[in-house]
């Protein structure tokens, strides 16, 4: 058990792998010995977020955010430092001495609100299995004309809300505070009265988990035709984050896995459906569009990223198609592009993609939830096994309505419509295959269509090849010369196979002076941490659950630790070389910060002779040291 809660902290480090870890948030690319992402911490389309798991550490090149693994944690789920300390010791079984957990009651309300939503969820499925009245017969018999089975209402905790203002409320509030029901979005204050009152009435209930299984939200669908709205649903809470949760994915994610593949389909009821017959891997958004968030949860599930997009059949349902792929195309962006042909179209081809997108498109029923009660699961898995990549998906879209075409003009509209698609083919092999296709359906000239498509992809796109050059320009932007030194000092304690001990560093080092706070404070850290770490490893561990709660530092360890890398695989006379010139440069920058001192202070002064007599010749002083010391070094 450890001693200390320092102890404890590196026990739980030991047992994060910062890739796994970061890979929860942000879809990763190997490059070397980093991995390369879309920064979780601003908004950017090509990816400026490296991942050292040899160091264990994070790095933004664009923003400047990094850290280790704990504060990747801790920032990207905005929470506390002791409760996550306590949650992450539970959940690797480390044993954690009663004296740390005296006075942590913050993460408190956070359990009470999933207890009591679990709660909640039991409560109004008990009302629909084991209660009679009225409206839950009513109930009871629009889930079963839906198929809604009671094997299915039990797995998915579904339940209904009678049409009483009181009936959870009274329940929930011998355990529960009104806080925690409130904030949970179980009760809210009646207009007229000001009294808290149930927040679902007369609906059916669909409990949604988040992807551990705990209970953090609701779906509530009407029963009665007239009601409005139709699915009212929780709102975002401490618990709820609705971009960032799949519907059905707590139940999913085994066969998510198992499949390597995904199916997201629009609605709570056909992913129930769906999953009741057999169909497991399929999930839903939970009343909103699809977020790159979704998409990186999901993204962690499947290795080949394979994404079915199965939404309804309406318009409105394939306008939600071409916008959940742009989103997932944007969520990957820069980590390759998206699968375009299947690998036994073309043999020898290695093309890397960064995802697969399919599109599920049943030529009957509105959505999934109807197809598979009316025509069967048997037939959707079929046409899952079918489905086309989303450029044929998107191509035949276009292609079917070819008879339209009466007129030349008619003609142009549907190849302006078709050359983003074919431009974005990367495969030559593939891309001339595709024009070829394209210009006989349309009976246009297919040397024409290449050379327009070619046209199109003329106009500048950042290719990935780009992305070191752009860092190392990010990286230097803003920085003083002088701070650019300090920093390159002190970073030569992170090079990780220099052929020096930290003391030795530390004495050639000497006492430099570093003059940014920050800095200084980091040096002083170094310091005493030299004496017991063995490793950079080690070190920049502990500097991080040192620095856990201030944000300057961490983000000075992670200048740090990125611009040692430019000091490895030197020789040893290069290394002491890059700290002497290093050392010079501060030196001098100092003096001169100091001469422009003492000139200030002249100019203010040469009222009081004295005075003035006195700084000159602390400024001449300067100056002879200055040159002194500047022959020294040239001799
Ligand atoms: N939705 C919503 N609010 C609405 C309508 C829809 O939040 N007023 C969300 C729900 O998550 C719903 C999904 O959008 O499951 C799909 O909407 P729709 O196709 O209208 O719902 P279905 O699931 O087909 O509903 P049902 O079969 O119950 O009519
Ligand atoms: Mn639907």
């Amino acid at each position: 058990m450890a001693d200390t809660f320092q102890e404890l902290i590196a026990q739980i480090k030991d047992r994060l792998d910062i890739v796994e870890v970061v890979s929860e948030q942000v879809i990763l690319k190997k490059q070397g010995n980093h991995y390369w992402g879309l920064c979780p911490f601003h908004k950017e389309k090509t990816p400026s977020f490296s991942v050292n798991p040899q160091l264990g550490i994070y790095k933004c090149f664009s923003c400047g955010a990094g850290g280790d693994a704990l504060s990747f944690i801790q920032k990207t789920k905005n929470l506390e430092f002791f409760p996550m300390v306590m949650d992450l010791a539970a959940k690797f079984g480390l044993e954690v001495p009663k004296k740390f957990k005296e006075g942590s009651d913050t993460k408190d309300l956070k359990g009470q609100m999933m207890k009591a939503s679990q709660q909640a969820a039991e409560f109004y499925c008990d009302m629909l299995l084991h209660h009679k009245s009225e409206e839950i017969k009513i109930a009871m018999d629009y889930l079963t004309s839906r198929g809604i089975t009671k094997d299915i209402i039990k797995k998915y905790t579904l339940g209904i809300a009678p049409k009483s203002y009181y009936t959870l409320y009274d329940t929930l509030k011998k355990d529960f505070s009104d806080e925690v029901l409130e904030k949970a979005g179980l009760i809210l204050p009646s207009k007229e009265s000001g009294k808290f009152i149930d927040r679902f009435r007369n609906r059916v209930i669909i409990p949604i988990q988040n992807e551990m299984g705990d209970y953090v939200a609701f779906g509530a669908r009407a029963i009665a035709p007239d009601q409005q709205p139709k699915y009212l649903n929780s709102s975002d809470s401490l618990i709820y984050n609705k971009s960032k949760i799949l519907y059905g994915l707590y139940t999913a994610r085994e066969a998510v896995k198992a499949e390597d593949g995904v199916i997201l389909m629009e609605g709570y009821f056909d992913v129930i459906s769906a999953q009741a017959h057999g169909i497991e891997n399929a999930v839903a958004a939970c009343g909103t569009a699809l977020t790159s968030d979704h998409v990186k949860l999901l993204s962690r599930y499947t290795k080949s990223r394979r994404i079915y997009l199965s939404f309804d059949t309406d318009s409105a349902g394939q306008k939600a198609t071409g916008r959940g792929a742009e989103v997932i195309k944007e969520a990957f962006a820069g980590l390759g592009s998206i699968k375009q042909f299947d690998e036994s179209y073309i043999s020898s081809s290695n093309d890397k993609y960064a995802c697969e997108i399919r599109v599920v498109c049943p030529p009957e029923g509105k959505d999934p939830d109807e197809f598979i009660r009316t025509i069967g699961a048997e037939s959707f898995k079929q046409i899952i096994q079918g489905a086309p990549l989303l450029i044929d998906f998107q191509l035949n879209n276009i292609l079917k309505n070819k008879s339209q075409i009466k007129t030349p003009l008619e003609k142009t509209r549907f190849v302006k419509e078709i050359i983003p698609i074919l431009q974005e083919i990367n495969n030559d092999i593939v891309r001339v295959e595709y024009i070829k296709m394209v210009a006989t359906a349309l009976n246009i000239d297919e040397k024409a269509l290449a050379l327009e498509v070619k046209r199109f992809k003329a106009l500048p796109v950042q290719a990935e090849e780009e992305v070191p050059q752009r860092i190392t320009k990010i990286v230097t932007k803003n920085v003083t010369v002088f701070e650019k030194a300090q920093k390159n000092l002190l970073s030569v304690f992170f090079v990780t196979d220099n052929h020096f001990s930290f003391q030795q560093i530390n004495e050639m080092i000497g006492d430099t002076a570093f003059t940014n706070e920050t800095l200084i404070n980091v040096k002083s850290t170094i310091d005493k941490l030299i004496c017991t770490v063995n490793n950079v490893k080690e070190l920049i561990e502990n500097l991080y659950t040192e620095y856990r709660e201030n944000a300057d530092a961490q983000q000075v360890i992670a200048d740090l630790t990125s611009i040692s890398e430019m000091f490895s695989n030197l020789s040893p006379e290069d290394f002491r070389l890059v700290i002497e010139e290093n050392k010079n440069k501060i030196c001098q920058l100092i003096r001169n910060q100091e001469k422009e001192k003492l000139r200030k202070l002249y100019n203010n002064a040469v009222d009081d002779e004295t005075e003035a007599l006195k700084i000159q010749m602390q400024l001449r002083d300067k100056i002879n040291k200055r040159l002194n010391s500047e022959k020294i070094n040239n001799d």
